[in-house]
């Protein structure tokens, strides 16, 4: 795994769109695989920034985002799908079109899951963004969650709840359920570009780099991908 330390969120944020910038530059037409968060915002918008200053289009660009909650319609401003159009797509040239994410309000999950798993297998993605949670999951992929597992659908810890309640009016109306990416699927990504900041994340990121592999840290499978960057501010990688 590649390292960097960057000194502050900003920082972090230009870095991480340079090693995006990258991709683009070699392939106008990549596939991203993108994450939600706080943690991307930043770099979302140098992404904005970006296509408003030089004009850099994604019409031939495609998406795929690790997850979404399950219950939510893609116009409840709290899905996911919403999440990327407010903070990146509406920002780009990005074809609609050529973005997904589950389906939150799919009638039945697993055919879901067979859909989504279908689409991300016939279409490599060039870079998978990820985040970290405090407990070390990659997407929703919770401590235990077996490394070959695809997209499904997982109940939410309630630490994970807890975290997302920020989000939310109230912390009763943050969805139990969510569908995810597996750590199969995020380990089938040509590149990854994992990004961590602030001080809560520092025992994630140490165990993440230093620690064993385990399923009980689930971002420690990154330790076996051979295209792995990590981007951490200070305060991140205080512990590495
Ligand atoms: C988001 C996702 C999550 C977040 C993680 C960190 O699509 O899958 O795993 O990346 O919970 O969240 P933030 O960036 O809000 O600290």
């Amino acid at each position: 795994m590649k390292i960097i330390i960057a000194k502050d969120y900003e920082e972090l944020s230009q870095k991480a769109f340079e090693v995006m910038a990258a991709v683009l530059d070699q392939n106008p037409n990549a596939v991203l695989g993108l994450a939600t968060g706080s943690t991307p915002v930043g770099l979302y918008e140098k992404m904005a920034e970006d296509h408003r200053k030089t004009g850099r289009s994604y019409k031939g660009v495609s998406a795929f985002n690790l997850d979404e909650y399950v219950g939510l319609s893609a116009d409840n401003d709290q899905s996911y799908r919403y999440f990327m159009r407010k903070n990146l797509f509406d920002k780009i040239d990005i074809d609609l079109n050529k973005t997904e994410i589950e389906n939150g309000l799919a009638p039945v999950a697993e055919e879901e899951c067979l859909r989504y798993n279908a689409l991300l297998a016939k279409t490599p993605r060039d870079i998978q963004l990820l985040g970290i949670g405090a407990n070390g999951h990659i997407a929703f992929n919770e401590p235990g969650t077996p490394f070959d597992t695809e997209t499904h659908v997982v109940d939410l810890t309630q630490n994970t709840i807890e975290m997302n309640a920020r989000f939310f009016k109230d912390i009763s109306e943050v969805p139990r359920r969510a569908f995810t990416m597996g750590p199969k699927n995020i380990m089938d990504a040509r590149r990854i570009l994992i990004l961590a900041s602030g001080a809560n994340k520092a025992d994630a990121v140490y165990g993440m780099v230093k620690g064993t592999v385990t399923e009980d840290l689930p971002a420690s499978i990154l330790q076996r991908h051979p295209d792995c960057v990590l981007i951490a501010d200070k305060e991140a990688a205080a512990r590495l």
